[in-house]
């Protein structure tokens, strides 16, 4: 048996990326209160322990609901370096060499935060976090897709200023009854400004939203895909093609797509042959960061340290960073092989 210590150390050291993380998903209970404080903004919860003891979630929508509240606190540029920097500083003590981070910004604009005052924040806490830790970055602007396909437009027209900063869009938000279909146009204006397109599908939603995802929007990631499974053209499909899959156990169980860790189909997917990635989604709200996701799964799944620097090699391979810099982690993990 593997003492627990070992196991948390070996997963520290893999460098690896990090592809599927919300930053509003990392404001922490004390920075929500901080941020409030600071605002002057009142809160109905009385203390950060009874905030925490809210996260107790049934489903996606369960969670949006408390996570978009919590975003109120964030409001100027500080407030979003913070966010960022203090992420960044928990992704290097979990071994996060690279990260792809989501950000809403039809949460902020819709509360008359400016595009320029999210992203202006954004990028000071990724320059500063890339001087302090090494942490290499890209951003990816998600849509809400419980809104229309209008407001995304419109983001996006806003976002074309920033163009230069932001490597890909994305999809997020309430996934049943809002198919990757409604955003075909968007996207298809998105890509015709440069831009890569990624896509939650098959977290809550069938495995035909993975296909829609494809074939309408062209993502080159799918986020989450795991309802994939239910579909084995579908499955040998993302292999075929090494589709990756950003997959989130911690974030799955708490939404209740699975009942238990043990129950996660990420082995049986990696087995399969699928591009694997593991990541932590919304960490502040789902009990743990990146390192933990690695280690409760492996333990879970009962995972072998080759599959564990399997998952490392695939979150390097399926992120945007430039060829060289890949080499460079692959090395780097190939000599950690057991
Ligand atoms: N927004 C933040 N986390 C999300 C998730 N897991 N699924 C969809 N939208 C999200
Ligand atoms: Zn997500």
């Amino acid at each position: 048996m593997e003492q627990p210590d070992d196991l948390t150390d070996f997963v520290r050291h893999l460098p690896k990326a990090e592809l599927h993380l919300h930053i509003e998903g990392s404001l922490e209970p004390e920075m929500v209160f901080a941020k409030a404080a600071k605002h002057g903004i009142r809160l109905p919860y009385a203390s950060v322990a009874a905030l925490r003891a809210a996260y107790n979630f049934h489903n996606l929508q369960s969670f949006l609901d408390i996570y978009y509240a919590g975003v109120d606190v964030l409001c100027d540029e500080d407030d979003f370096r913070d966010l960022t920097l203090a992420y960044l500083e928990r992704a290097h003590a979990n071994g996060v060499v690279h990260t792809e981070l989501f950000f809403d910004p039809q949460s902020h604009t819709a509360r008359g935060i400016s595009f320029d005052t999210v992203m202006k924040g954004l990028l000071a806490g990724l320059r500063e976090g890339e001087q302090k830790f090494g942490i290499t970055s890209q951003l990816i602007l998600c849509f809400l897709r419980h809104l229309d396909a209008a407001d995304a437009m419109h983001t996006l027209q806003a976002a074309l200023p920033w163009k230069q900063h932001i490597i890909a869009v994305g999809l997020d938000s309430s996934e049943a009854g809002h198919p990757p279909s409604k955003f075909a146009e968007v996207f298809a204006a998105a890509r015709g400004e440069g831009f890569l397109t990624v896509a939650h599908a098959g977290e809550e939603g069938p495995p035909a939203y993975i296909v829609e995802a494809l074939d309408l929007l062209k993502v080159v990631r799918i986020d989450h895909g795991v309802r994939a499974e239910e579909d084995p053209a579908l499955c040998a499909r993302l292999a075929r093609e090494r589709i990756p899959l950003t997959v989130c156990p911690l974030s799955n169980v708490k939404l209740a797509v699975f009942k238990q860790l043990a129950d996660h189909n990420l082995g049986r997917l990696m087995h399969a042959g699928l591009c694997i990635t593991l990541n932590s989604d919304d960490p502040a709200y789902f009990g743990g960061y990146i390192g933990d996701n690695y280690v409760a799964t492996a333990r879970a799944l009962n995972l072998s340290r080759t599959d564990l620097i399997q998952l490392a090699r695939n979150s390097i391979d399926a992120s945007f960073m430039a060829e060289n810099a890949k080499a460079k982690w692959l090395q780097q993990l190939d000599g950690m092989a057991t």
